[in-house]
């Protein structure tokens, strides 16, 4: 019988090693830029063209390669960062697998131009899909420039796959500013299109490094850390309670210099934040960790991103303790705690709530949601006899409306209200928009800027008048009325919400969506208290409102038990 099993050709293997390594252009990007700051440049520069899928042209002035390391640095599995097996656990570069390079070569036209800082010449290497067609002596100045031409040229299944040009570039952008982080010393420029969206020159401090990525504005209100162990140096920044964010885009890792995604070092954050920012928030940190490289494994994901640590648990620890340092040192923990008295007279614990409060949390499995659905559809409400008897949780209202008890998710009801008002007001006269006497000014990071560019009109047709001010910075001169202008973190988490969404699509976010992101943003949310005037003023609006059982998301606003359900779970029935 004939075998089965075949031996694959060189040209699929390559293909499929390609596939872990070169994900999409910013993959590029990434590898590029690390084999740069190996090579210890201090300028590297980017030109892109079309979010990377035409072009991407990476030149730094580093130490360069000779013309026949030039050859062999497109051969699979070649590198001069590890000589031995030993070296894998004592790595101090950030490439090690030789493998970037070849694989981007595999799907893509390339050329790479190298010179040695102490040659007279430099060297030119052709290739295309893999193949080298030429090399030749040429002059030019000292260190590398790798070009890439029409990325995945021979994967049309990976070309499919690419977003658009304004995504791609974004993604980009975030790999190069993170770099940039770590490396304040290098100056780097990055021009998409002809136009230049980074660029942060040499500095001796990651600070001013900080201010080039987020700006000024956020930079002020992050607080310096610094903490040695002999297991673990720790230095970085991290942000003040008061200045959280709704995702953890805005959390940056680096060990030894490598940005890595990390549960551990995540948890180790969050706890560190316990108490001190509202449950479902993220705080705000850029952190640097210097450990020995034989404590940690980086050779561990196809694309380097994450790295295992021998001494979890002790590396954890360490990095909440340090956070947990800074935040006390800096006193923010009790002012923190001073901060947020709690109103007695709002804290919407009536007399006669209290009492329901207990039977409601007892019999909570009433109802199953099915059930509660056919429910509403037998028949609607009016809400008009609707009373408030309190809140629980800080999160649920708890009604009486004739001979129906409720409970009524706080947050899911305000943004239906919100919602339904947007929609209404944008579908007739237009979002009524709030003009801001002091403008505000958002300097926001590369990839924001460029999301926020992208939905410029989406966000002006409901209400918003947002300038781009060039250099990442955007001008708001009006908003939406219902947001509440005062509280800026709600346009940081809109913009975070904005940018983050458009990286994941492939189309631009239409303004029912941004309606939607506004309606939850400006909403009160779980775990604030409500006077009894607020929650009748909210429930007062059940009436009006279209489809008053559920949020723009879908989930339920209101759980609703007839009397007669309660009588019979009581056996009074
Ligand atoms: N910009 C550069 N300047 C100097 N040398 C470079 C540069 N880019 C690549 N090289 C040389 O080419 C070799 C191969 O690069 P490649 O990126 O393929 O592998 P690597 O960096 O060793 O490992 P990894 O696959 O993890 O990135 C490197 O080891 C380095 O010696
Ligand atoms: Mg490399």
């Amino acid at each position: 019988m004939a075998n089965k099993i075949i031996v694959l050709e060189e040209d699929i293997v390559s293909k499929i090693a390609a596939g872990e390594v070169v994900e999409r252009p910013a993959s590029v990007v990434k590898e590029l830029l690390e084999n740069a700051l190996d090579a210890q440049s201090s300028q590297v520069s980017f030109e892109i063209k079309d979010g990377g899928k035409r072009l991407i042209k990476v030149s730094d002035d580093g130490w360069g390669m000779s013309s026949s390391d030039a050859k062999l640095a497109l051969l699979r599995h070649s590198t001069s960062k590890i000589k031995s097996l030993g070296d894998l656990f004592s790595i101090s570069t950030l490439g090690f697998r030789g493998e970037a390079l070849p694989s981007i070569a595999a799907v893509s036209y390339l050329e790479l131009v190298s010179r040695e800082k102490d040659s007279l010449e430099g060297v030119k290497v052709k290739a295309e899909g893999g193949k080298i067609l030429e090399v030749k002596k040429i002059g030019c100045p000292p260190g590398t420039e790798v070009l890439i031409r029409d990325l995945f040229y021979n994967t049309p299944a990976r070309l499919k796959y690419l977003k658009t040009a304004s995504t791609e570039i974004a993604h980009i952008s975030k790999v190069v500013t993170t770099q940039a982080l770590s490396h304040p010393q290098v100056s780097f420029k990055l021009v998409h299109n002809g136009m230049t969206i980074f660029n942060s020159p040499s500095t001796p401090t990651p600070y001013q490094a900080v201010i080039d990525v987020y700006g000024k504005d956020l930079a002020k209100d992050l607080l310096e850390l610094e903490f040695t162990h002999p297991s673990l140096d720790i230095k970085g920044f991290i942000g003040k309670p008061s200045i959280s964010r709704a995702s953890r885009a805005h959390q940056t890792f680096f060990v030894n210099s490598r940005p890595v995604r990390s549960k551990i070092l995540f948890h180790a954050l969050g706890e560190a934040y316990q108490g001190l920012i509202p449950g479902g928030r993220h705080p705000l940190a850029i952190l640097y960790l210097k450990i020995r490289p034989e404590l940690i494994d980086v050779n561990v994901h196809p694309a380097k991103l994450e790295v295992r640590f021998l001494r979890e648990k002790e590396v954890h620890n360490l990095v909440q303790e340090a956070i947990r340092k800074c935040l006390t040192s800096a006193q923010l923990i009790p002012e923190l705690r001073l901060k947020e008295p709690l109103p007695q007279k709002e804290v919407g614990s009536y007399p006669r709530a209290e009492r329901k409060y207990q039977f409601v949390q007892e019999t909570s499995p009433t109802l199953s949601l099915r059930e509660v659905r056919e429910e509403y559809q037998r028949g609607r409400p009016s809400f008009e006899e609707i009373a408030v008897l309190g809140q629980v949780f800080q999160t649920y209202l708890l009604a009486e409306d004739r001979d129906e008890f409720l409970i009524i998710d706080q947050h899911a009801l305000h943004e239906r209200i919100i919602f339904e008002e947007l929609m209404k007001t944008k579908k007739s006269s237009g979002v009524p928009s709030q003009s801001l006497l002091i403008p505000l000014t958002l300097q926001l990071e590369p990839k924001q800027a460029l999301s926020l560019k992208e939905n410029l009109n989406s966000l002006k047709e409901i209400g918003f008048v947002l300038e781009d001010f060039g250099g990442n910075t955007f001008i708001i001169r009006a908003v939406p009325s219902v947001l509440k202008v005062e509280n800026e973190q709600i346009l940081f988490d809109l913009i975070d919400e904005i940018s983050e969404e458009s990286l994941q699509s492939k189309e631009r976010i239409t303004w029912e969506k941004i309606i939607q992101m506004v309606a939850c943003k400006a909403a009160v949310k779980a775990g604030e208290n409500l006077s009894r005037r607020e929650a009748e003023a909210l429930l007062k609006e059940f009436q009006n409102l279209e489809n008053p059982f559920s949020c723009p998301h879908g989930r339920p606003t209101v759980i609703r038990m007839k009397k007669s359900d309660l009588e019979r779970q009581f056996g009074r029935r």
